[in-house]
């Protein structure tokens, strides 16, 4: 089966450094950690409110993710100002996701296809300087299409539903996990690379793992918090054990 890449999310390392001001834990040793124990690529969220991950951080990600060789998947709301930033930037991906300022964290999808005609011409504006762009969706048919329609390489379905479901002990998870496989087909047929991320821990990764069209999840605030337990690279090789396993009991 296809291997499965592992994108780690450092926002949650910022977090930390911010809640005492303070200049450490530093998300760019994170980052390099993460690489040296597994991680593909490294996810940043450079939010409109600068609470996690600062301006400086993410110049600085961008060249470690570069000197590094490895890919930086920046996540920014579809505003004029964080388009113009990841202009300038250049990263490897952006993940176009959606943004409220109470919001404590992502809160499902972007509503591309009810905000088609303002995305769009972003998605097209970033695809055309060389950026591969990400719209993280909902598992929805409407998003789907529109995602193709309007010219995104991949899309990243959120996980947050099926996962809060299973923490929760909710029978429900098993039809979010079928909504997720199935979108994942239909994106695919559509020609869409499959992410997928939001809330997956140690006990959620494997059955969105074994989703036979995903390509990259991408994992922050779980492993950030393992981290505290077993350290960073102990977090992120167990993350990868457990993808890796599922993986190989996967029908091709
Ligand atoms: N993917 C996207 C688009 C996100 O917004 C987030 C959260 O920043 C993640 C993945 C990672 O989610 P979590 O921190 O819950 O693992």
């Amino acid at each position: 089966m296809t291997p499965l890449r592992l994108g780690v999310n450092i926002d949650h390392v910022a977090t930390l450094r911010n809640a005492r001001g303070d200049t450490y834990p530093d998300p760019l040793r994170a980052a390099e950690v993460a690489i040296v124990a597994g991680a593909d690529g490294i996810t940043a969220h450079l939010r409109e409110d600068r609470r996690h991950i600062r301006d400086a951080d993410i110049a600085a990600l961008a060249a470690l993710c570069q000197r590094l060789g490895r890919p930086l998947n920046f996540e920014m709301a579809v505003t004029a100002e964080m388009e113009a930033l990841a202009l300038k930037l250049a990263p490897h991906a952006a993940c176009l996701v959606p943004e409220r300022r109470e919001e404590v964290t992502t809160e499902g999808g972007l509503d591309l296809a009810g905000g088609f005609d303002r995305i769009a011409p972003a998605v097209r504006r970033l695809a055309g300087a060389g950026i591969r762009v990400s719209c993280f969706i909902d598992a929805r048919d409407d998003q789907v299409d529109a995602a193709a329609a309007a010219g995104a390489q991949i899309v990243e379905f959120t996980t947050g539903p099926f996962c809060d479901a299973v923490r929760a002990g909710d029978p429900e998870a098993d039809a979010y996990l079928a909504l997720l496989a199935r979108a994942a087909r239909r994106a695919a047929d559509a020609g869409l690379e499959v992410h997928a991320g939001h809330g997956i821990d140690y006990a959620t990764v494997g059955p969105v793992a074994v989703i036979p069209e995903m390509r990259e999840l991408n994992i922050g605030h779980f492993l950030i918090g393992e981290a505290v337990f077993l350290g960073l690279p102990a977090a992120i090789r167990g993350m990868r054990e457990r993808m890796d396993a599922a993986r190989a009991t996967a029908v091709a």
